[in-house]
């Protein structure tokens, strides 16, 4: 989707707002360089001509200048209440959520809490339904921005911020975080993807049941590896003891398009090297490099590529 396109409700009193004070801007800007240009050509010196006649005080034109922006602001303030109105209309403090966004360093967790489906960094959208989106932060100040889709707000801990969410089409949707929390802050990216509401009951679908455990073979090995070699005490696997929150939620990771929150695209070979070397892709994140074996590490994503 191209930036600056509005497509939703909420995005859209925005970019109306942005266009009109661009507007009035441009109109004074133009208005500035023509009065100057006129200034600078007609009372330009001329040889043999006596200086220009200085003028002080001009009661009528002080009041204009005066009187002239004020108004002008009014109006775009006016204006500013408005847009914050129809962007951002009052949310429910005690309606429970319909998606619930945990911004960390440096990842989205993600959460519905109706439909019992956990995920991280790509949020799914169905069109035409606006979610009550409930905002919060596990460590530092992090700061959640759609563009094209809704107004941009702060994810603080302790703090649980609403506010609303919806696509008006189908699309993939990019966003990121948008207040520096750290090294990787350019690395908290967000892709909302936006689905007609039959193929979003379809991913919620898949999303919400619990993977089968590997009946055998390396994908099995690769299930308890997993459990042993600790990265079952950052991650959570739904159906198996992992179940921590401290990383993203890998139930279903093979259905994501990236891996890192943007970092690399989810691919079995990306997977693998990520795994045995974070850092080389997304230096200071705090997943460790774990000095897996290769096999080990095949296992793993044989593993992980099973839960799609
Ligand atoms: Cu999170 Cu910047």
């Amino acid at each position: 989707m191209p930036p600056f396109v509005p497509d939703s409700s909420q995005a859209k009193p925005i970019s109306d707002l942005f266009i009109t004070t661009l507007s009035i801007g441009g109109v004074i800007f133009l208005l500035v360089t023509v009065l100057v240009i006129t200034a600078i050509v007609r009372y330009r010196e001329r040889p043999g001509q006596p200086e220009p006649r200085p003028i002080f005080g001009n009661t009528r034109l002080e009041l204009a200048w005066t009187i002239t922006p004020a108004v002008i602001l009014i109006v775009v303030a006016g204006l500013m209440i408005n847009t914050m109105q129809r962007a951002d209309p009052p949310v429910p403090a005690n309606q429970q959520p319909d998606l619930v966004i945990i911004g960390h360093q440096w990842y989205w967790e993600l959460h519905y809490p109706k439909l019992n489906v956990n995920s991280a960094n790509e949020i799914h959208l169905p069109v035409g339904r606006k979610l009550l989106v409930e905002l919060n932060s596990a460590d530092v100040v992090h700061s959640f921005w759609v563009p094209n889709l809704s107004r941009k707000m702060d994810a603080t801990p302790g703090m649980n911020v609403r506010m609303y969410m919806e696509a008006d089409k189908p699309g993939s949707y990019p966003g990121t975080c948008v207040e520096y929390c750290g090294q990787q802050h350019a690395w908290m990216r967000i892709l909302v993807i936006a689905q007609s509401p039959a193929d979003f009951d379809a991913w919620v679908k898949q999303q919400s049941q619990v993977p089968p455990a590997p009946a055998g073979g390396e994908a099995a090995r690769g299930a308890q590896v997993f459990q042993q070699d600790t990265c079952a005490s950052c991650h959570t696997i739904s159906g198996t003891l992992a179940n921590k929150t401290f990383g993203p939620d890998l139930t279903h990771v093979a259905s994501r398009q990236t891996l890192g929150a943007g970092v690399l695209d989810n691919t079995p070979a990306n997977l693998k090297n990520w795994i045995q070397n974070p850092q080389a892709y997304k230096p200071g994140v705090l997943m460790p490099a774990f000095n897996l074996t290769n096999a080990d590490a095949n296992a793993i994503v044989a593993y992980l590529e099973a839960n799609k």
